[in-house]
């Protein structure tokens, strides 16, 4: 990206001079990766269509009955969620949005008022940090994809209860299953605490690359945007995660 937007950006998320500093501390990122991610987006899987081999394909079948559900009927399987008390109080379920084939999967904590009404996450103040935040990284919002910890909006905008993360918890699994992301970007207690199953402080989990499941994916913890909004001090901090996602981004694609 070229030096001026991504300043921009920066500005954006108020961080202008120091920068180039940050960058050294974290360990020489030299460059940021294009935003050019938007090639990410799923093409549709031509060598599925094919009819031959037909016996084959009813084995196939029968074999994935049992399996985990694909991304469609994850779906399905969100909207018709009914395992914790959270569905009666909102509107609608937010699934997640964004490159279902991304690098970068964002996780936060739960709709909001405004999340709630457009079925979709992040899109109030906090959501237009994140974007400004994901620019500054080189991506676009569609070119990752981003979701929450709970689907469904808790009343009064509370924290998620441990038990209705818990019910939640296998629509993220399987999301995050179906995905693949390189890196996890957990923003926020909520989030770092659920994904880590810790109830150290966010201050305390940010700076270092954690390890996410089975599949050892790479976890980043940064603080909340709403939080930055809140203490705008901190996003010296918060770009300095956000360089260390993309140093294991980068890594990654050499
Ligand atoms: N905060 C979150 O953690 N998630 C959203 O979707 C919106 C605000």
């Amino acid at each position: 990206m070229l030096e001026p937007r991504r300043n921009q950006y920066l500005k954006a998320m108020g961080l202008t001079l120091w920068q180039r500093r940050v960058s050294v501390e974290v360990g020489q990122v030299d460059d940021i990766p294009n935003a050019g991610n938007e090639a990410q987006l799923a093409e549709p899987a031509t060598d599925m269509l094919k009819t031959d081999h037909i016996e084959e394909t009813e084995h196939v079948r029968e074999v994935t009955a049992n399996e985990q559900p694909d991304w469609q009927a994850l779906q399905q399987s969100v909207k018709g969620c009914k395992a914790c008390g959270l569905r009666a109080g909102c509107r609608q379920t937010v699934f997640g949005v964004g490159d279902p084939q991304a690098d970068l999967l964002v996780i936060g904590e739960a709709p909001g008022a405004d999340e709630d009404r457009q079925g979709e996450p992040f899109v109030g103040r906090a959501g237009q940090l994140l974007n400004g935040m994901l620019l500054a990284m080189g991506y676009k919002r569609e070119a990752v994809f981003i979701a929450n910890i709970v689907k469904c909006r808790p009343p009064d905008n509370r924290d998620p209860k441990p038990e209705e993360a818990l019910h939640c918890e296998p629509h993220l699994l399987r999301q995050i299953e179906l995905i693949k992301p390189k890196v996890i970007l957990a923003v926020g207690r909520i989030a770092a605490q659920n994904l880590l199953k810790s109830d150290i402080a966010v201050g305390k989990l940010r700076g270092r690359i954690h390890s996410f499941g089975q599949a050892a994916i790479p976890l980043v913890v940064t603080y909340h945007p709403a939080y930055l909004l809140r203490s705008p001090e901190q996003k010296g901090k918060a770009w300095q995660d956000l360089q260390l996602a993309l140093s294991v981004l980068r890594e990654d694609s050499v």
